[in-house]
This record gives C-alpha cells, structure tokens and sequence, in this order.
C-alpha cells in the first residue's frame, strides 16, 4: 500500500519528534503493510513552517537511515500546506513541495471554516497545472455540515483525501458515517493515514481500508488503491469512484 499523507519525517512539526520516533512509526507503516509513504510535514499550520529544502534533506537521511537497519519502507517527499495568503509566490519562489514531486499538491483548511480565498486559490492553482488534494474534509466543519461545498470544489477539479481512521470509525460514529458519505457521493479520491506518532495517532491504513471494504465493497479499495499509486507515478486519478455496493434485502 501506498501512504500519502503522513508526518513521519522527524522534528519538523508536530509528527515524529525523533528519528528514532520516526523509525517506530516506519516499522509500523511496514507492518500495516504499507511499502511508500508520503512524507508531508505541515506548513503554515500550527505554528510550523517547513521548506521544500529542508523536507527534501530529511527525507533523503531518514531513507538513508531505514536502508541501513534494513526497514522495506520508501519515503518520498511532500507537504501538507495549509491555505495562506502567500502560497503562490512561495510556490513560485520553489519554497513548497508537491507530492511525491507531481503535479497534485496536498492542501489543508482550518478546522473549523473553507478560507474564502480557497476557491481564487484553486483556480490559480489550476492554471499552474497543479491540482489541489483536499486533506481530510470530513474533519473540516464547514465541509462536513454542507456536503455540496466539497462537490464544487470537486467539480472545479480538486481532488480530496479521506482520513483512514475517520473512516474504521475511530473518531467516533458520527465521523465514520460522514467518511462514508463522502465516498459514497464520489465525493473523495484517497484514503491516508496522517500519522503523526506510533502511539498517540498511529498507521492505520489497513482498517480504514477494511472498512471501506466491507461497507462500500472492495471495488471502492482497489479504486483508492490505484488512485495513489497513479498519484505517486504521476498519472491522471481517475475521479469517477465506482458504484456503492447495494444492500440486499430481503422481503
Ligand atoms: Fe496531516
């Protein structure tokens, strides 16, 4: 499995504060069966600021690192940027990193409302042949009370993520069936783990995917699936998510 939102790079936000945090969260990664994760340091949020420089070189040591204690884990580089006022000038000034170094560019909201300058910001994006990733719209309030916001963002073209464990219902009931939702309407094109720390908010992939599995059906895991690894190599996502599964009934 492929992993595209994750803070395991260490000390640069509040994911892994360590290497050896990060190794602890790269053997878990390995054993939930993932082999590619993205690394995607917050920007702009929370009061951290990383560069694509900086991501760049901790990448290259902490796969450097995982190669010598023989860890099967490929890290590659990303960031997760919140929305601001600049982000255009420091995307020119080559300041922020795209995922996996492609045209799809991993973008976070505040929790609580959609900036107003999203949609300005999309669209210029666009023209600049980047496609905006929407982190986790279930945990966005604005989002999550109006659905038909995320469907214009996804009809100008954006692209959303959903949280693996919003979706195994780890974040409660409620959140679990807004996730489903969201796939349901077609609504999301990637699950990812944003894991920060083995303990506290940990890899959980494979359940959210089990999840999804056994509520929507296995069509909807291979969809998201292939969906990251075209992301990763670079392709066109296919954004039409496949049928929901019917439920039978009987009479
Ligand atoms: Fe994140």
């Amino acid at each position: 499995m492929i992993d595209i939102h994750t803070h395991i790079l260490p000390g640069l936000d509040d994911g892994a504060g360590s290497l050896e945090d990060s190794i602890a969260l790269a053997k878990q990664a390995v054993q939930d069966g993932i082999r590619t994760v993205v690394a995607t340091p917050h920007h702009h949020a929370r009061g951290y600021y990383t560069n694509a420089e900086q991501i760049e070189i901790e990448t290259a040591k902490l796969n450097d690192e995982l190669d010598k204690r023989g860890i099967p884990l490929e890290i590659l580089i990303g960031q997760e940027v919140r929305v601001y006022d600049d982000l255009l000038a420091d995307l020119e000034g080559g300041l922020l990193s795209t995922l996996a170094s492609t045209q799809y560019m991993l973008i976070e909201f505040p929790s609580s409302n959609v900036p107003r300058q999203a949609d300005e910001l999309f669209h210029e994006l666009r023209l600049l042949d980047i496609t905006p990733v929407i982190a986790h719209p279930e945990r966005n309030r604005e989002l999550a009370g109006n659905l038909r916001l995320l469907e214009d963002f996804v009809e100008a073209g954006a692209l959303a993520q959903l949280t693996s464990s919003s979706v195994a219902g780890k974040m409660g009931r409620k959140l679990q069936k807004l996730s489903l939702e969201m796939c349901k309407k077609g609504l999301v094109h990637f699950v990812a783990s944003d894991a920060h720390h083995a303990i506290n908010r940990p890899f959980d992939l494979a359940s959210g995917y089990e999840a999804i599995g056994k509520q929507l059906g296995q069509a909807f895991v291979d969809y998201y699936q292939l969906n990251a690894e075209r992301l990763v190599r670079s392709e066109l996502i296919n954004r039409e998510a496949p049928a929901a599964k019917r439920r039978l009934i009987f009479w």
